[in-house]
């Protein structure tokens, strides 16, 4: 792993980009709130879910079949209620409303804060669509202290293409921020994500909020934090 030192090394950073879905949205939100329905199912259909929700992404991806992320996540949950035979649309349905509903992690709203009100850059670049962006963000009160949150929808191909990566850059140009890959810090749990971004030339943050194991994959963190307070220091 790459050493930081934040004060002297962070100095160049002109952009703070976050990951949304496990970075500031706990994705096992939804299935937390309907145990009653679960039951003991609760735990694993919400892992399945989410691990067939990535997989349906890259799949889709290298299949060269996109659909956007809402359906690919309906259909991750059809696959996991059908494992513990639970399919039924009404709590199909109510599994999805309440994805829209997620709850933001503790250290989220105040870190964005945070760097809003130092005057950061702040984005969101997520596999969601844009959509269902907005109104979670909106719900977990988050986009307040962004300032855009950008949707793999503009180049129909999941994370982590290097073309997703590039959407920051492009949004940058387009605001007149000469901005390059070195001067992004990009956030995320997940680090498939952490490698895909750093594989791309960004800096890397790794909240490793699963106790992971890196991953074996070209690229990784710079710096590997367990809340996303840490990040303070260098804003
Ligand atoms: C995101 C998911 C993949 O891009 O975590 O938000």
């Amino acid at each position: 792993m790459k050493q930081l030192d934040p004060q002297a090394q962070m100095s160049a950073i002109k952009v703070f980009v976050f990951d949304a879905y496990g970075t500031l949205l706990d994705v096992h939100s939804a299935v937390a709130r309907s145990l009653d329905d679960l039951g003991d199912a609760a735990p694993a259909i919400s892992e399945i879910w989410r691990t067939k929700q990535l997989e349906y992404s890259w799949l889709r991806s290298l299949m060269g079949e996109h659909a956007d992320f809402w359906q690919i996540t309906a259909d991750a949950l059809t696959f996991a209620l059908r494992c513990h035979d639970m399919e039924d649309q009404a709590r199909h349905d109510r599994l999805m409303n309440l994805y829209q509903k997620l709850l933001a992690y503790n250290d989220a709203l105040e870190t964005l804060e945070f760097l809003k009100a130092r005057q950061h850059t702040t984005l969101v670049l997520s596999n969601g669509s844009q959509a269902m962006l907005g109104e979670a963000l909106g719900f977990a009160g988050l986009d307040r202290f962004l300032d855009s949150a950008l949707s793999i929808d503009k180049v129909g191909i999941y994370k982590p293409a290097p073309r997703v990566y590039q959407l920051v850059l492009d949004y940058m140009s387009r605001r007149h921020k000469t901005c390059r890959a070195e001067e992004v810090l990009f956030v995320s749990a997940n680090a498939w994500d952490v490698a895909g971004a750093s594989s791309f030339g960004f800096r890397v943050a790794w909240i490793n909020r699963f106790n992971r194991p890196p991953e074996i994959l070209p690229g990784g963190p710079d710096l590997i934090i367990k809340s996303l307070s840490e990040l303070a220091p260098l804003g």
